[in-house]
């Protein structure tokens, strides 16, 4: 038997639409990975949310459903707190496997083995109010601007500054854009 291909952001689709998926309000999308953030569990909702099948999403990067609307630096935030030990929050869109798109509010943790060492990550996804998104969106929008111009090091700034003018911290702003705010 041949080898499984493993997905990536290389296999996602380049015909990308205005079409949104709308997740339902009491639904959660749920997903493992392995410590190098390569997909180990998905449950329904999260295939029926990004049209892959289960059998295409074990073993697929978790890139394979990365929006090129979302900034790097959000996954470079992401991927710093979790390698540390800390919790992530923070809204994505999602690029479905037509196209298409979604909108998460996620929270993602590391899973520990018995000696405390990080073994994997565990990402929930519940429904962001629409208000969340209608902030949140040109800020990203900024964002992957800044980045085709100056990198992450010119977003980072951009964000800091965001930040810094609004007076909050990250997990502020997105605790608050997500009670509604
Ligand atoms: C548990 C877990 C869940 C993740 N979920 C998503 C997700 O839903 N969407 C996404 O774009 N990236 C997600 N990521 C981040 C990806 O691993 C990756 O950093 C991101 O898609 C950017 O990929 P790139 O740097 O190859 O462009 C997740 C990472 C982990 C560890």
């Amino acid at each position: 038997m041949g080898k499984k291909k493993r997905l990536s952001k290389k296999d996602a689709p380049s015909n990308i639409t205005e079409n949104e998926t709308i997740m339902s309000q009491d639904d959660f999308i749920v997903s493992k990975t392995d410590t190098k953030g390569f997909i180990t569990y998905c449950n329904e909702i999260f295939v029926d949310m990004s049209g892959y099948t289960a059998e295409d999403l074990i073993g697929a990067n978790h890139n394979i459903i990365r929006h090129p609307h979302m900034p790097q630096v959000a996954f470079k935030l992401l991927w710093d707190l979790l390698k540390n030990g800390k919790e992530f929050f923070g809204f994505v869109k999602n690029l479905r496997k037509d196209g298409g798109f979604y909108w998460v509010f996620a929270y993602i943790t590391a899973d520990y083995d018995l000696n405390g060492n990080i073994v994997g990550y565990t990402s929930f996804r519940r429904k962001p109010p629409r208000s969340a998104i209608e902030q949140i969106e040109p800020v990203y929008r900024l964002l992957v601007d800044a980045e085709r111009r100056g990198g992450m090091e010119a977003s980072g700034a951009l964000l800091a500054k965001f930040l810094k003018e609004h007076d909050t911290t990250y997990d502020a702003l997105v605790m608050n854009l997500q009670k509604g705010a």
